[in-house]
């Protein structure tokens, strides 16, 4: 039961990481379903999206609906919309990532534009990105939780989840993965920086090459490394060296602007990596995964990122650290790593 005098929060998370996102926020499940893909927290004043990997959106949750009537969804959802903040910069309805959640999507963009017709009709809802969100999500069609978020403090994307499209010449779908660490890190001015073609850099754990191929198509020159072998288009790319070594034991001759690594290795030996790359100058900026297939993922990921800020915070560096668990990260998740 939600208690009406505390704040509540909407979180989503990827299905089966429910319970993390409980160890992280260390709030109190109200509901939380194994595998569901959200839940609803209490018991915290303040959550800071920017702080949580496992959260894909943070929402504060206003109220429910139930029993949403087949004929007419619309006038109980207009008379659960809280009356403040009186206008909402934007309208999203949302559904859970799974299964069931998908069946619901087709319905949820057919009722958009009734919703949203309601809403601007009645100046509730104008186009404006500083003023927080209205989100309608539906665990199901008769079911309605109705939430907000602060722009400063969420996700902009639908259903927490950034969408980049695939390169036809690929050669694996890691691709997305590190598009979508670009969208989620850095915002487009930040992209238009720090990816510029003739930039460098390092990919460690390289094969079969869709982190690389991803550097490639953003005009960077790439030094891959690993044993195996790169395949496709990035096996021949005059912008691609690939060397077979030990990326563990590889540093460049020069710094480099990007080093990304998605070596199958303990967090902990990553984290020690990175901070040996970071100390030795040879980089200013990572993207790298670390992977947590064991049970005790929040203790594990915790005491990686401690190693990372302990050694870093020793020597003075000042840096910025993001942690997120991406929507093609699986038991894995996405750290960004930047120097200033
Ligand atoms: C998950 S795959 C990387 C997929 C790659 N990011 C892509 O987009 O195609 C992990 C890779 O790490 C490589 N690897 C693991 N340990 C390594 C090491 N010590 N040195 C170099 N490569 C390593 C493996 O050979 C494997 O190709």
């Amino acid at each position: 039961m939600i208690d009406p005098t505390l704040p509540a929060w909407l979180v989503y998370c990827r299905p089966g990481f429910e319970r993390d996102c409980i160890e992280e926020t260390q709030a109190k499940p109200v509901e939380a379903a194994e595998n569901s893909g959200y839940l609803v927290l209490q018991g915290k004043a303040r959550l800071a999206y920017k702080q949580l990997t496992f959260a894909r959106q943070l929402l504060t949750l206003h109220g429910e609906v139930r029993g949403l009537p087949e004929r007419d969804r619309l006038t109980p959802l207009l008379d659960a919309i809280p009356p403040v903040p009186e206008r909402y910069g934007a309208l999203y309805l949302e559904v859970p990532d799974t299964n069931d959640g998908k069946t619901l999507s087709g319905f949820t963009k057919r009722f958009q534009p009734l919703l949203e017709q309601a809403l601007r009709d009645s100046e509730r809802l104008v186009d404006d990105p500083a003023l927080p969100r209205l989100h309608i999500f539906f665990p199901s069609e008769e079911r309605a939780l109705i939430a907000t978020s602060d722009p400063r403090n969420s996700n902009d994307a639908l259903n927490g989840i950034h969408r980049v499209s695939m390169s036809a010449d690929a050669p694996s779908r890691s691709y997305l993965k590190l598009a979508e660490a670009f969208e989620v890190f850095l915002d487009k001015q930040e992209q238009a920086l720090w990816l510029k073609p003739k930039m460098t850099a390092v990919d460690l754990g390289a094969a079969p090459g869709g982190w690389t191929w991803q550097l490639v198509q953003r005009g960077l020159k790439v030094i891959a490394v690993d044993n195996g072998p790169l395949k496709g288009a990035a096996a021949s790319h005059p912008d691609i060296k690939h060397l077979r070594q030990d990326g563990f034991k590889f540093r460049p001759k020069r710094p480099v602007d990007w080093l990304v690594c998605d070596m199958v290795e303990q967090p902990q030996r990553v984290a020690a990596l990175m901070v040996e790359w970071f100390l030795g100058g040879h980089t200013s900026n990572a993207i790298f995964n670390l992977k947590l297939p064991m049970k005790k993922k929040v203790e594990a990921l915790r005491t990686a990122l401690d190693t990372i800020r302990g050694a870093l915070n020793k020597k003075g560096m000042r840096y910025k650290l993001e942690v997120k668990q991406l929507y093609h990260d699986r038991e894995e998740v996405t750290v960004c790593l930047r120097k200033g």
